[in-house]
């Protein structure tokens, strides 16, 4: 067993602890920017393959305060990596750093890397080569004020790149956030999902994979952990084949979604296809206004990430959105409940139904919040 940390965005360390317990982590604690938790390399196949909301699955190798580069030379000389890696593994250093005196990044992971080539040269006459697109050891460095913590990265590519958005529309959501916030809401597939500003599609594919219990890694080429030592691609290969055998054909309720704009409608289109849910949701170009459940269908959840009036003068502009928000809901979606993801307050204020809870996420650098309401 060994102690791992997963990241997330901030907001999203609960729910990304639940998701923890759920495949069966251990020591399960949330801490700034992700969560602690325990667990052998099956629970790291399991993480990277099912969790929604994390953005890369690290396992911590050793920390100090670190006050310069010669120091974080040294600190990182001092690790035996031959426990690690052996000179034949390739290597690729990732680095971050905030409120330090080490204040370059690219600098930083350029010392950690020499201080293991060195090691390796001067041990055995031989030192790893650096692959930074797919290394079999990548390592993660994060600098927060000069107290390093150097970590095997199992992920790589950050996990809420699923694949399935190439094309980039207007202000996609994240999909780790998007899943998050379905995931906060309690949304599970048992009841109706809807999205009447769905843009690029997100919620509805996330919707749609939580709804048939697929896991968000099934598909994905390729982890940093299959250059492990220790990585056993037949465990790995169980785990995802048991995964894959457990994903329903379709969900109970087929997540809907529309869009003023035509481009919207296109991209949210091509990206559930990518996304292996094309037939699964549902997408139709409709002016929010119009919005109507369908007949018979038990009331659901209402899932919205509206435009945040960042700029100077939007924000006058968008208040008739947001009014018309809550009255379409409030007069034709009786028992729905209605979710607003937005960084503006004021704007949030405007939907005239009653708020039943706030919760602070962020969107990237932003700070937004996840406003409920009641109807009915
Ligand atoms: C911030 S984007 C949503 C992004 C989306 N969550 C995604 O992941 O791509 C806001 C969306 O609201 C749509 N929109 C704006 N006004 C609308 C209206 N009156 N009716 C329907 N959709 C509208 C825009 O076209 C845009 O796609």
């Amino acid at each position: 067993m060994h102690v791992h940390f997963a990241t997330c965005a901030r907001g999203l360390e609960p729910i990304l602890a639940g998701e923890l317990a759920g495949i069966g982590a251990a020591d399960v604690e949330p801490g700034r920017g992700g969560v602690h938790f325990r667990g052998d390399i099956t629970t790291v196949y399991r993480a990277n393959l099912w969790l929604r909301t994390a953005v890369r699955v690290l396992r911590p190798v050793n920390e100090g305060h670190v006050p310069n580069t010669d120091a974080l030379y040294e600190f990182v000389r001092s690790i035996d990596w031959s426990r690690v890696m052996t000179p034949d593994h390739t290597l690729a250093v990732d680095c971050n750093v905030r409120d330090s005196a080490i204040t370059h990044s690219q600098y930083a992971a350029r010392r950690v890397k020499d201080a293991i080539c060195d090691q390796f040269r001067d041990r055995t006459g031989r030192r790893p080569s650096v692959d930074t697109e797919r290394p079999m050891i990548g390592l993660n460095l994060h600098l927060f004020r000069n107290h390093a913590v150097l970590s095997l990265d199992s992920s790589w590519d950050s996990l809420h790149k699923r694949g399935y958005r190439p094309i980039q529309s207007r202000a996609p959501i994240n999909e780790a956030l998007a899943a998050g916030i379905l995931l906060h809401l309690g949304y599970d597939g048992t009841a109706p999902l809807v999205d009447f500003m769905c843009g690029s599609g997100t919620f509805l594919v996330e919707g749609c994979w939580l709804a048939t219990r697929r896991p968000p890694g099934l598909t994905r080429k390729w982890f940093s952990f299959y250059g492990w030592p220790d990585f056993d691609p037949g465990a790995w290969a169980r785990e995802r084949d048991e995964a894959r055998a457990g994903v329903l054909a379709k969900p109970l309720f087929p997540p809907r979604g529309s869009d003023v704009r035509q481009d919207a409608i296109d991209f949210a289109v091509g990206n559930a296809k990518s996304a292996g849910v094309g037939h699964l949701v549902k997408v139709t170009k409709e002016e929010l206004r119009k919005a109507r459940p369908e007949p018979n269908e038990p009331p659901g959840l209402i899932v919205l990430n509206p435009p945040y009036g960042e700029r100077l003068g939007e924000e006058e502009e968008l208040i008739p959105l947001y009014r018309s928000m809550g009255e379409v809901v409030g007069e034709h979606w009786p028992g729905w409940r209605l979710a607003v993801f937005t960084s503006n307050d004021r704007l949030a204020r405007r939907v005239k139904l009653p708020v039943v809870r706030q919760t602070p996420l962020f969107n990237g650098a932003l700070a937004c919040k996840v406003w409920e309401y009641k109807n009915g």
